[in-house]
This record gives C-alpha cells, structure tokens and sequence, in this order.
C-alpha cells in the first residue's frame, strides 16, 4: 500500500531516489513523485509507472540535498497528478509523502479550510502538510509541528516530511504503517521497506508507533511524539544479501520466488530453541486461534488440518479481517498464532492488537525479521525466505508450511523426524523445478487453458487449503476466475457450473483423500468438465496429468508448486503483468 523512500547522503540524488523508488514499486504502482531541496522546495509527480514518470522529469537529473518519493497504491482520490505525491502545504515550502490512511481527514479538512487553507486534492493525506504549516507558523520549530500534527491524526500513517527552510532534515513518522531507517556512513536512508536500500546498508533501525525520527545525513535521532523525550533505539542487521533482492537472470521475480524454493524451504530449521518456547505457549494455552490473511491464511488452514491430526490440538483458522467476530472467544488462557509474510499486514496486526488487549498470548511468524509482527509477539519463529519482492506470495507459503509443520511435530517429540521431511521434501521440490519435462507440460496445459473463463480447483483435507492456494495464485496473476473447493462440496451447488469442457484440477496426493476426490472428479467429468489432475500416476478420469511426487505428510508444499507454475504461465499466456497484478500492493498496511 504505498512506498515512500527519503534519502539525504553524498550521492547524486536522481538514481538513488529512482533506484529506491523502483525497488518499492511492488507495494503500489499508479502513480509517483518526488520532492527535493535544491534552490527551493520542488515536486515533480504523476500518474502512471515509475518509469514513465521518470522519463518525463528526468528522474536521474534530479540534483540537491535531500528528498523524499512516493509511489501510490490509490485509496482516497482517483489516480490523478494531482492525486499523486508528494503533496505541499499552501506556501509550498512543506512537502509529505504519506503511506497509510487518515481516518479523520474529512473534520480535519474542514477545520484547516476554515483557517483559510487551499486544497488541491483529494486526498486524505493533504491535511499532513497543511496541519504541519499551521502549527509550524505557530511555533517556528518543525519538530514541534511534527508533534503537534501527529497528535490531530487518526488511522494508520507512515510518512515523510521535508521543509524548504530546514534542507538539511527529514523528518519520518510512523504509527500502523511500516517504516525503516537504514544507517549508512555519511548518508542515511528511510523507506517503507529494506530492499529500497539493502544495497548499501543492512544496518537498520525500525521506528516504532508514535516515533518521530529527525534524518540528516550523519545523523538519526528518534523521538516519542506523545513524551516528546528521545528513544534509545536498537540497530538490526539485516540477514538478506543484495542479490536476494534482485532479479538474478529470471524474466520476474516470481519465477525467480518459485526457483528459490528448491532452497528455501530448509532455511526455515536452525531454530529449536524457539520452537520449544512456542510449543510450550500452545501447551500452556486452552484454545489456539492461527490468524491471517490471503496466502499466509492458507498456511494456516493446511495447518489446522496437521495440528488436529498430528498433535490433536483445536487449532482454529481464522481470517484475520474477520476476526473481530469472533474476538469474544479469545481469552487469557488463548494462543493467538499471527503468521505473516511482511509482518505488516493491517487486519493481522489488528486482530493481534485486539487478542493482546483480552490478554492472549501472542506467537508471530514472520519472514521480515524486525517486522511490527515480530516485534508486538510474545514470541517469534521467521521462515527466512529472503525477501519476496513479487507481489505474489510464493517462496514464503512453502516456508511458512515447514515452519508449522515443525512446530506441530515439536508438540509429539518429532521435531527431528520432521526436520529429515522438511528436507526430503525440499528435494522433492528442487526434482519439480528441474524438471524440463514437467515445466513444458505445464507451460503447454496453460496455454489450452488461457483462454478459460473458468478454472477450479478441488481438494480434500489438507489439499483443500492447496486448492484455494492455487486458485489465489491463478486469480491474482492471470485474472481468470478461479476457485478452489473441498471436494465433497460441489455437488452441494457448485456442480451447476460444470458445463462442456470446464477445467478442472484434481489435487490427489497419495493420502487418504485419494479415492474420493477422484469420486469427485468423475461426478465432475461426467457433466462435461475436463479434468487436470495433480497425481503420481494416471487415472481414467484424467484428461492431463501433471505428475506430482508421491509425497504425503508435506503434500500442501509438493503439492502446490505446480500450481504456481501454471499461474506464472497462464499470466505470461495472457500477456499480464506478473510482478505487479493489476490493483494490487505486496503489503496491505490498511485495515
Ligand atoms: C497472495 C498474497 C497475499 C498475501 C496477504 C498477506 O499471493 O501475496 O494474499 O498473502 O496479503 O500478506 P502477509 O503474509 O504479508 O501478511
């Protein structure tokens, strides 16, 4: 949901500004800009991509001081220039860019309006410049300004401000919206996510709600903005290499996201201390709620199915912007398990919020480790994936699969033996993904397919949660409507879609569910549907096979990986774009 990037350094503004901004394009792509310090406050912003925007103002000219950079995922306000930010105070001599939402910009607006300030937008954000240019005309200390602004605001904000009187300080505020300050040698960075400047620092510092922090180039102080007293805070090293945040000779980053899992799925072992501490929180704990959204909440259901066959624990799954429903059965003896890529995610973070305030006990698992998530925890596991830059979840879903299946495992003594599945089925996955022979069948199944309205997935048990898996997967990359269900439920209506010739994907692994999801498959072929089945061998009812391995216990992990597949494919088929769906952010930062 928006990036914004400040620099203030040695090096020639226009690339690192650039640079940075691109490298947060995955988070909102309608719109950029800029505001710089150099003779003047100047702005160069508009609607469309990066990189256009930059061929229009010369982004790599771009020369002074200091700025800070926007690229825009639209909530408040068309996707217009004017829309776009950075956006100014009246006199033009303050520039914000914000990420996040104002609740209250409507009171606020009218309030500034009737002190005589002149809007150009639409936006909720345009109230930051104005309301800091009223209490800056008051007070004559931007700091103070700051604070006094940050205290009118409601909602989730992160964001930049830079003065024209002051062109030596960025100032960076953060309440619900992500925001990390990289520390360089006479340069600092600040950006809504660490791959804007992992090139050249890994040393960070997360700001946390309320905290106001005053950038210049050798220097970075934080301050509460409700104490206004300085915070002492702690520098993380980044565990991610450059390269991790690059394209590495893959056409996109999803290919490249579903390449790496041929070794990332066993980066998630190493961490037995900290998953003993959270399997005693599920032991200590009466009920077990596993929050999230999307992907992560895939993970999660998949899961639910192994902590209740495994370790028969009543893990339930839950969807984290549903869960203030059901918030009521949360409770001190509760366990609330908050899986998260970003670990930025508003409705989980959210829902972890509200659990804490009734007094349950929080396990985050994360991949991005100083991540809101990690931090608000009781305790923590990460999946170590590296960072996943296409929107598309990929690399981190297989992660957060082994990281529960150890965790349930640990709860019946089998930590090591799962630990030895973990690694056999990371094989099993590296075979898939080297396998020629499987990706031109799979490549060749989505260009027959590319032309389908329709695609659905069926699945039962574990596999219900892959269905749903990849039919996100299709949905979001291809934009052909696709829709995962158990297998027993379609004859409860949706069988009525069936007509002559509707794809349909079979996932049988070699589990107990085999025979009827076949059962299924055939009521389905029997009303017209061509079947695509996921399976170690062949079966009469199969129109295609995609020949999966016949691994069990982590089929969700084997299991899904050929749906991926077939989702970059059927995108590419389709001519879309594969990193940035249309409408889309990597992190939703709002509820
Ligand atoms: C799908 C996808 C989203 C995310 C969801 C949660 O490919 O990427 O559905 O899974 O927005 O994001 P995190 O895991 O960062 O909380």
């Amino acid at each position: 949901m928006c990036g914004i990037f400040g620099y203030t350094g040695f090096r020639r503004l226009g690339p690192i500004i650039l640079e940075g901004l691109k490298r947060l394009e995955y988070r909102g792509y309608d719109s950029a800009g800029v505001a710089f310090i150099s003779s003047g406050l100047q702005v160069m912003k508009d609607a469309g991509k990066i990189d256009e925007i930059s061929r229009k103002f010369n982004f790599s000219g771009i020369d002074g001081k200091l700025a800070i950079s926007h690229t825009r995922w639209a909530t408040h306000g068309a996707v217009t220039q004017t829309n776009a930010h950075p956006h100014i105070s009246c006199n033009g001599r303050i520039a914000v860019v914000h990420n996040g939402i104002i609740e209250n910009y409507i009171d606020l607006k009218r309030e500034l309006i009737s002190l005589g300030h002149k809007f150009r937008s639409e936006t909720d954000t345009e109230v930051i410049p104005h309301l800091i240019e009223e209490f800056y005309r008051k007070t004559g200390d931007p700091l103070k300004a700051i604070f006094m602004a940050v205290s009118k605001l409601d909602g989730s904000f992160a964001f930049l401000a830079i003065f024209e009187d002051h062109p030596d300080r960025i100032f960076a505020v953060r309440y619900k919206s992500p925001l990390v300050i990289g520390l360089g040698d006479g340069e600092n960075f600040v950006a809504s996510d660490v791959p804007a400047f992992l090139k050249y620092t890994k040393k960070v510092i997360f700001l946390d709600d309320m905290e106001v922090a005053v950038i210049s180039r050798d220097s970075v102080e934080v301050f509460n903005s409700l104490t206004r007293e300085k915070v002492d805070k702690e520098i993380y090293i980044v565990p991610w290499s450059v390269e991790d945040a690059e394209r590495g000779g893959y056409p996109h980053f999803m290919m490249k996201e579903i390449m790496e899992q041929r070794f990332t799925i066993t980066r998630v072992l190493g961490q037995d201390d900290r998953i003993r501490e959270a399997s005693q929180l599920i032991k200590d704990a009466q009920k077990v709620f596993l929050v999230a959204a999307g992907t992560s909440y895939h993970a999660c259901l998949a899961s639910s199915y192994w902590f209740a066959e495994i370790a028969g624990v009543n893990a339930r799954a839950v969807l984290a912007s549903e869960f203030p429903s059901i918030s009521k059965l949360v409770d001190d003896k509760s366990l609330v398990i908050a899986v998260s890529q970003s670990g930025e995610t508003a409705d989980v973070l959210e829902s972890v919020r509200m659990a804490k305030k009734r007094g349950s006990k929080i396990l985050g698992i994360v991949n991005v480790v100083g991540s809101s998530l990690m931090r608000i925890s009781d305790a923590f596991l990460t999946i170590n994936a590296g960072p996943e830059i296409c929107v598309l979840a990929t690399k981190s879903y297989t992660s957060q699969l082994a990281i529960l299946y150890l965790l349930v495992n640990d709860l019946v003594g089998r930590l090591e033996n799962a630990k030895e599945e973990i690694k056999r089925a990371e094989t099993l996955v590296a075979h898939m993904l080297e396998s020629e022979a499987l990706l031109k069948d799979i490549r060749r199944i989505a260009k027959d397919l590319s032309a389908s309205e329709h695609i659905f997935l069926i699945g039962r048990g574990i596999s219900y949660a892959t269905s749903l898996e990849g039919a996100l997967k299709i949905k979001e990359v291809s934009y052909i409507h696709a829709e995962g269900f158990a297998g027993g439920e379609l004859k409860h209506g949706t069988l009525a879609l069936i007509e002559e010739g509707t794809p349909c994907i079979a996932i049988v692994p070699e589990d107990e569910t085999k025979d009827q999801t076949l059962g299924n498959a055939m009521e389905i072929k029997a009303r017209g549907g061509y079947i695509i089945g996921l399976s170690n061998e062949e079966h009469v009812v199969f129109d295609e096979l995609i020949r999966t391995p016949s691994e069990t216990s982590l089929s969700p992990i084997v299991m899904i990986i050929p749906l991926q597949l077939l989702a970059y494919y059927l995108a590419l088929e389709r001519g879309c774009n594969v990193d940035q769906p249309r409408n889309l952010a990597k992190s939703v930062t709002v509820l």
